[in-house]
């Protein structure tokens, strides 16, 4: 992890900017490089698990935060509740980013997105096609795999469930999806299907780029494997579509770099970097027309359920409150 006193002395240097992150260094690093490689701007990047929108706050007007950069639409409208953003209203992201993938007001915009979708085993799982509702069907007791409820990616699709079909028929879901889970919700998305490849359950929750990473694991060459057990479903791929999440970027309030941040933000949107997204991550380029991965692309295309972000990030307290009133994470037996 970076230093503060590094990024401090680094904070108002010329041709530097300072990224705040809450993702993986090793997926962001190669966009930055290309962004240096063009522009001679350095980055210098500070990588936090949790707090960051607090730590930036704190730091105040001195804070040399210049770009946010984080996954999960709760994170990108907290970090503008907290009044760490301001507006940005430039012409190159306006154009680049779609609109429904932009905040109203400028403080955040999407940069990729990414399906929550039905990992199925292979070997055990005949039908193709799924639906979330469907996860609550008795036919796959004691066979569904998940991690935590609480996790920002399970929230923001229950939320869409509440706001697609209130919050009693969604709580009435969510305790049918408890009475099938196989096992206590555990690990990450990839432990789910470590699972199936395992024979623990038959269907388990993950972002798609996940199984784009398992596959083209050289370093854990046994996620491969996993990865070859599952098959992607796109639930609601025949009514509403599937859920999606995304990732994006916020230029903070008090950036002393204003100009670099500005420019980073402008490449991050255009083509090079949202190229690099689809391949490298195997995340979908919020850029028409961008191709997205091989490995992606062999899922078959997805259909994103068009319910705004805007409109999912404000039932996610009700869908935490609402796991914990479930009990979702005790798993299938209390
Ligand atoms: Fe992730």
């Amino acid at each position: 992890m970076a230093g503060t006193s590094f990024l401090a002395s680094a904070a108002q240097a010329d041709g530097v900017v300072n990224v705040y992150t809450y993702r993986e260094p090793g997926l962001i690093q190669p966009l930055l490089d290309a962004f240096t490689k063009k522009t001679g701007i350095k980055t210098e990047v500070l990588f936090l698990n949790q707090g960051l929108e607090d730590r930036i706050a704190a730091e105040g007007q001195n804070s040399p935060a210049d770009v946010v950069l984080t996954v999960d639409i709760g994170r990108l409208v907290n970090v503008k509740e907290k009044g760490v953003t301001q507006p940005v209203d430039d012409e190159v992201i306006n154009a680049n980013i779609p609109q429904e993938f932009r905040d109203p007001e400028g403080h955040w915009f999407g940069l990729t997105t990414r399906g929550r979708v039905v990992y199925a085993s292979k070997e055990r799982v005949q039908q193709d096609e799924i639906t979330y509702e469907e996860l609550a069907d008795p036919k796959w007791k004691g066979k569904i795999c998940m991690r935590s409820g609480q996790h920002m990616y399970n929230i923001a699709l229950i939320a869409s469930m509440i706001a697609h079909h209130g919050e009693e028929k969604a709580e009435e879901w969510l305790k049918g999806v408890k009475a099938n889970l196989a096992r206590k919700p555990d690990g990450g998305d990839r432990d789910q299907a470590q699972a199936i490849y395992a024979g623990e359950c038959d269907i388990g929750l993950g972002n798609t780029y996940y199984v784009g990473l398992m596959m083209t694991n050289e370093k854990e060459p046994e996620q491969k494997e996993w990865a070859n057990a599952i098959k992607v479903l796109f639930p609601n791929a025949n009514d509403r579509g599937t859920h999606v999440n995304i990732s994006g970027m916020a230029l903070a309030k008090y950036s002393p770099n204003k100009e670099n941040a500005l420019k980073l933000m402008e490449f991050l949107s255009g083509h090079e970097a949202q190229q690099l997204y689809a391949e490298k991550n195997n995340e979908y380029p919020v850029m028409p027309g961008v191709p997205v991965s091989e490995v992606v692309a062999s899922f078959g295309k997805i259909k994103p359920d068009t319910l705004s972000l805007a409109e999912i990030a404000k039932y996610r307290k009700a869908a935490s409150e609402m796991v914990d009133r479930v009990g979702l994470d005790d798993g299938p037996s209390s």
